[in-house]
């Protein structure tokens, strides 16, 4: 684990600064607005270089936070003797596919993706028409060229040579249903478009939006078990809405900072298996035993809350939208060399008797490089009773899904 403090300042959607928290430390994305006349050179085509502007006092960042910024990019640059422009210059390398593009979350994502300088091609996939998306984001004068993709026979194109994939393709939940209720729709959807990442781009790192997420990431690897190429450093159950979640909900019920407000959620992704370990929030932090128990039954349902305010038009997108893109820019990073990147996410795990697991890990060049298990240790008895509670329901849904995968034939 890193040991230093560290900021690593990228351009997009996020400026992230990576921040000692403790002995433990955390990538921190938050949204910057370019200020006009800087973002206009920033995005001119391929001039990333001239770079987003810390400066902006008129961004959402405000002062303070601008200037911490600066601080630590400083800081960062000082203590590895080299120059923070190289940091504010970053070269567009990555190639980032979205399976599932035209959709509602898929759409926001893809223009959120396209603001990364970091990346050099966005290929967006979808079954229905793509084409309209990607020519309008094409002309968004930010570095990556976007390619549609449309329908089976243009899957393969689509994940040739792709540094990361994204799969947002599948129903959302509507009133009345449960997560499990999309299961068979979207498990059969997943298995499918894994197959073809595994005959393509067996070494891509993949960010699974698809919900039952606690189903569809075993069933995409026993997919890509039974194609002969599953690294599990390298498959991600996006759960990263979660933690968007609860650090919004946490700060403003305690009126802090939005921008310091870093909660771990752990187990799984759908009602009671996810748990937010709000003892571990940073800044620390004390909470009633009600506002423990009304802040994780929010958190806990806040797709419901979307899902009912959209009044039967689907899901939530728009938040979903900036978690995940929060989680390509982690990824990218972290295949850019930045050593200092965690996040909280679903993956193979030996962090309890349960194979899948969402917690805090640390995101290397090679996936997965470490789990976070400190924040397991001395949960209270609030978060260790729902940690018993949520396993039996995670546990069915990982065996759900082995069993739908395990019955189905893989295509040769
Ligand atoms: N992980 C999370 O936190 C989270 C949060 C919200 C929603 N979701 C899930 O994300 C998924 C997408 O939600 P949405 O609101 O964007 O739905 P949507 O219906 O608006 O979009 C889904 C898109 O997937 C496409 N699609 C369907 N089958 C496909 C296939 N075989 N190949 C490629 N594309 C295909 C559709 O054409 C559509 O464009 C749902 O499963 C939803 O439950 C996950």
């Amino acid at each position: 684990m890193a040991a230093t403090s560290a900021a690593t300042l990228s351009i997009g959607t996020n400026v992230s600064c990576g921040r000692k928290v403790g002995s433990l430390s955390q990538s921190k994305p938050f949204g910057v607005r370019f200020n006009s006349q800087n973002s206009l050179k920033s995005f001119s085509g391929l001039k990333a270089a001239t770079s987003v502007s810390c400066e902006s006092d008129s961004s959402f960042l405000g002062k303070e936070t601008s200037a911490a910024l600066r601080g630590s990019i400083a800081l960062k640059a000082q203590k590895e003797n080299q120059s923070y422009q190289y940091h504010l210059q970053p070269q567009a390398a990555f190639k980032v596919a979205i399976l599932g593009a035209a959709g509602g979350i898929g759409q926001p994502l893809a223009l959120l993706i396209k603001m990364s300088p970091l990346v050099s091609a966005l290929h967006l996939y979808d079954v229905a028409n793509v084409k309209g998306v990607a020519t309008d984001l094409s002309h968004c004068n930010t570095p990556s060229q976007v390619l549609d993709f449309s329908g089976a026979s243009e899957l393969g194109s689509a994940l040739k040579g792709v540094d990361v994939v994204v799969i947002p393709a599948g129903v959302p939940r509507k009133p009345g249903m449960t997560r499990d209720d999309l299961f068979n729709i979207n498990a059969g959807i997943v298995k499918n478009l894994i197959e073809a990442v595994a005959d393509n781009c067996p070494d891509a790192f993949i960010h699974i939006i698809s919900n039952p997420v606690n189903s569809t990431v075993p069933i995409a690897a026993e997919i890509l078990k039974q194609k002969g190429v599953f690294d599990p450093k390298k498959l991600f159950g996006v759960s990263t809405l979660d933690v968007v979640r609860a650090n919004t909900f946490v700060a403003q019920k305690k009126n802090l900072k939005l921008i310091d407000v870093d909660v771990p959620v752990v187990g799984g992704h759908a009602g009671i298996t996810i748990l937010p370990l709000l003892s571990k929030t940073k800044p620390s932090v004390s909470f009633t035993d009600e506002e423990v128990q009304e802040l994780t039954v929010r958190i806990q349902n806040a797709g419901t809350e979307v899902v009912e305010a959209k009044a039967g038009t689907g899901s939530a997108t728009l938040s979903m939208a900036y978690a995940a893109a929060r989680f390509v820019e982690s990824s990218i990073r972290a295949l850019d060399g930045d050593g200092d990147v965690y996040e909280c996410s679903y993956v193979q795990s030996d962090l309890t008797e349960l194979p899948f697991f969402a917690s805090r890990i640390k995101i290397g060049k090679k996936g997965v490089e470490a789990f976070i298990s400190s924040d397991l240790q001395g949960l209270t008895e609030y978060e260790q009773k729902a940690l018993e509670a949520l396993k039996p329901e995670l546990k069915s849904s990982i065996e759900k899904g082995i069993a739908f995968a395990n019955k189905q034939a893989v295509a040769a």
